[in-house]
């Protein structure tokens, strides 16, 4: 086999250098360290025709002078139904426990090319018996939904429970991948899966906290490659669950710091944009399947205009804000129903009493807001009694949208609750229009 061989020349973090000489390399290809076969790099570029720019994707220190050698391939990883059930790193090797694979094919990592792409999207919704999300961000298939909060806000548990809920029903496939957050909390969530009787049908991708930014920026790619498969091959429909995309973009800000690019607005990477394009494109849906997306994404200092919030909310249909001062009230779900919106509200997809209902619930919530003030001031009893029908409906939808979480039972010992969607919209149409 033809080796080709390069000989390191400077470190900066992840980011290694090394000058090779003959065929150059491509970008992708992986490298090995000569008297290290497991320790990898991968090419992310050429400098100055003789320079290979590669990422340390071993947590091994390496330094000047190494020799570092390819065969020339890319990154393989499994794939098919051999998968389902398994928990991997980005690197496709399986990390919940020893059992060798059986049943998969190996395939190369890579974006997605879009040949393929459907031109009408489906417009089929998925109940997630969640009433908020049901109502005002409806999970449609293909399309790709948000969860957006600061820290601690819940959109693990609402991740999660959208998981329970909607992967018990169907015949799709599960994908989680999760992308700079606590290992425990996967732990924890595979655990509810194999409770749920879900795990057969999922599948884990895993770059977490502990891993290097190298690892948490490829696992979303890695996992979307498999996704594609599936959807491709296995021709099904895949249900994509990812926590979080801030951590992704942040993880690419830390390898673009060490590669030296001067940083652009916020603070953030020159290439945010791209970066999240690419990975939003490597979700897509083609005329084999459908991958339906859920992202969580963290707000830092809960500052809805940080940049990366930004770019993110424009590549999603639907985006549930959850906030700390609706949780500070004790409402679970924190959603902020004023903040949460969806491009899919419209009679085609969601059907024409929905469609007309979510105008006049957020009329009622908005004069809420403003009568809230004079409230404060006179009482609720000073109203005029149509301020006041419209004060005591609003209180009724806010109640009605609080509701529990069956993936919460173990720990508050209250039953979750899954309502189905056309008892929410009667029941909405009850305290809206209702005598
Ligand atoms: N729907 C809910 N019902 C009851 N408790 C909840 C709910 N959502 C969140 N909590 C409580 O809030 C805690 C934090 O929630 P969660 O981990 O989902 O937040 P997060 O937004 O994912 O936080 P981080 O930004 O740290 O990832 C949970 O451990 C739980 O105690
Ligand atoms: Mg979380």
């Amino acid at each position: 086999m033809n080796h080709t061989q390069a000989k390191v020349v400077s470190v900066n973090g992840l980011i290694v250098r090394a000058e090779f000489e003959g065929g150059q390399p491509s970008v992708g290809q992986i490298f090995f360290l000569k008297d290290d076969e497991p320790t990898k790099f991968q090419v992310i570029g050429i400098e100055n025709s003789d320079i290979l720019v590669t990422l340390n994707l071993s947590e091994l220190n390496i330094k000047q002078g190494d020799l570092i050698v390819s065969t020339g391939e890319t990154l393989q990883l499994p794939a098919g139904d051999g998968v389902l059930g398994r928990v991997f790193n980005s690197f496709g090797q399986t990390i919940d426990s020893d059992e060798p694979l059986k049943n998969v094919s190996y395939i190369p990592v890579e974006d997605d090319n879009n040949t393929q792409l459907k031109t009408n999207p489906d417009t089929t919704i998925i109940e997630t018996g969640i009433k908020s999300i049901d109502f005002f961000a409806p999970f449609v298939k293909g399309r790709k939904i948000g969860i957006i909060g600061g820290a601690g806000v819940g959109k693990t548990v609402l991740t999660t429970e959208l998981m329970h809920n909607v992967a018990s029903q169907g015949k799709e496939i599960t994908m989680f991948v999760g992308i700079g957050e606590r290992i425990r909390e996967a732990y924890e969530l595979r655990n509810t899966l194999a409770d749920a009787k879900i795990l057969q049908n999922t599948i884990m991708y895993l770059g977490q906290m502990n891993d290097s930014a190298a690892l948490r920026h490829m696992v979303g790619r890695s996992a979307a490659t498999v996704a594609r498969y599936m959807r491709d091959n296995s021709k099904k429909d895949v249900l994509m669950f990812v926590d979080n995309v801030y951590r992704f973009l942040q993880a690419g800000n830390e390898l673009s710091t060490m590669l030296d690019a001067a940083s652009s607005e916020g603070g953030y990477q020159p290439t945010l944009f791209t970066d999240l394009s690419r990975f939003e494109q490597n979700l897509s849906s083609s005329k084999y399947g459908a991958i339906t997306s859920v992202q969580t994404i963290f707000v830092p200092a809960d500052d809805m205009s940080d940049p990366a919030v930004v770019e993110v909310n424009k590549q999603l249909d639907s985006i549930i804000v959850l906030s700390r001062s609706v949780m500070e009230q004790g409402i679970m779900p924190a959603v902020d129903l004023l903040a949460t919106n969806s491009s899919l509200l419209i009679p085609e997809i969601v059907g024409k009493q929905h469609a007309s209902l979510v105008p006049q619930v957020q009329a009622i919530l908005q004069k809420y807001i403003s009568l809230q003030g004079i409230v404060a001031i006179i009482g609720q009893a000073e109203l005029s009694l149509v301020d006041q029908n419209y004060y005591r409906r609003a209180q009724e939808l806010i109640n009605y949208f609080k509701q529990s979480m069956s993936v919460m039972e173990k720990r508050t010992g209250i039953a979750g609750e899954f309502v189905k969607r056309q008892d929410m919209l009667n029941e909405i149409d009850h305290i809206v229009n209702g005598v």
